[in-house]
């Protein structure tokens, strides 16, 4: 048998092989390709070959030479089997979804609050939970001993420091116009405490937005306006009333109602049957209170309102129970997402 015989003999076996496994790939390989195989001797007769063939058999070895490989490759990517870990769970089992948190209703409603009055003017302030007597009631005309402090039920963290957990952002008021100089138009939402007996409608912490402007000739119809407006923007009506009231703070003073929505002014158990509900209190500041804090009044006046969080949330969603928004039940919250 001349080299080229030879040659198309040794090509005709690789096409023909079949490889199963792994270990007949690498058997396959040593003997066709491999250092001492076939191929190699067939290299060697190279030199038999005359001249003028030398091209031709050249080429025939190269193709033996290819043959092999792909068939090697082939075999070890796709022919050769790996072990695979069956596992024991069930892989067409839904996955357990998880839950997407939402919002609590009363950051929604404080975040729209912060909306509704910076359009308006009103800058975002801050002020401490943790307060002391002249910030929370010396300062804002109630001085020691005023009956109007019964209006309050405060805790107390340090009775003999008059250390106290604020019970209204308006101590926030007092500690803005301190560090400030007219002209001054802020809010400040935040939560306050009172010691009160946890009901449907009150809550022995609940949150307040503050509300101040101070400058020169500021009247009381611009309260009313800003308070209109808020309404509208809040609840979609400005059907709101101003009702005389009493604050130590705020001379005129007046308590917000906004008509229940809840009811259509009806009458239900929210508004208890009045078809109105009280959202907060509001007035001209007292100039007393401008005094106190180094402000004088012969130049300047101002407004003041101050706005439970949990009663505009309750009127804008028709909620009826106040202590739903601090049991963290979640068939409760996620209907706000
Ligand atoms: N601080 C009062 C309260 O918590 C609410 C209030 C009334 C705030 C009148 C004010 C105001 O700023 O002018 O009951």
């Amino acid at each position: 048998m001349n080299p080229f015989e030879k040659g198309q003999e040794i090509l005709k076996e690789i096409e023909a092989q079949v490889l199963n496994s792994a270990e007949e790939a690498e058997a396959f390989r040593i003997k066709f390709i491999g250092s001492k195989g076939l191929l190699k001797d067939l290299f060697a007769s190279i030199k038999d070959i005359p001249l003028e063939r030398k091209k031709d058999f050249g080429q025939l070895v190269n193709q033996i030479k290819q043959s092999a490989e792909e068939k090697v490759a082939l075999a070890k990517t796709s022919g050769v089997k790996k072990k695979v870990k069956i596992s024991n769970e069930d892989l067409t089992a839904p996955g357990v979804p998880y839950k997407v948190g939402t919002r609590h209703p009363i950051n929604l409603v404080k975040n729209e609050m912060i909306e509704i009055f910076k359009r308006l003017g009103f800058v975002v302030e801050d002020g401490p939970e943790i307060e002391d007597d002249w910030h929370n009631f010396t300062a804002l005309n109630l001085p020691e001993n005023h009956p109007a402090r019964d209006m309050q039920d405060t805790f107390y963290i340090d009775y003999k420091d008059n250390i106290l957990l604020r019970t209204h952002t308006s101590s926030a008021q007092i500690r803005v116009m301190q560090r400030q100089k007219p002209p001054i138009r802020i809010i400040t939402p935040g939560r306050v405490y009172r010691n009160e007996t946890i009901s449907a409608r009150a809550h022995c912490t609940f949150h307040q937005v503050e509300g101040l402007y101070i400058d020169k000739d500021v009247s009381f119809a611009d309260l009313k306006q800003t308070l209109y407006y808020f309404a509208k923007e809040m609840f979609g009506s400005d059907k709101i009333r101003m009702r005389p009231s009493y604050f130590p703070f705020t001379e005129p003073s007046a308590e917000i109602d906004v008509s229940c929505f809840i009811c259509d002014a009806k009458g239900c158990a929210v508004c208890k049957h009045s078809g109105w509900v009280e959202i907060g209190g509001c007035g001209m500041v007292d100039p007393a209170v401008l005094t106190n804090v180094g402000i004088d009044p012969e130049e300047y006046s101002g407004f003041a309102f101050g706005m439970g969080i949990e009663r505009v949330t309750m009127l804008k969603y028709g909620i009826n129970d106040i202590r739903l928004f601090f049991e963290n039940d979640e068939r409760f919250l996620e209907q706000f997402s």
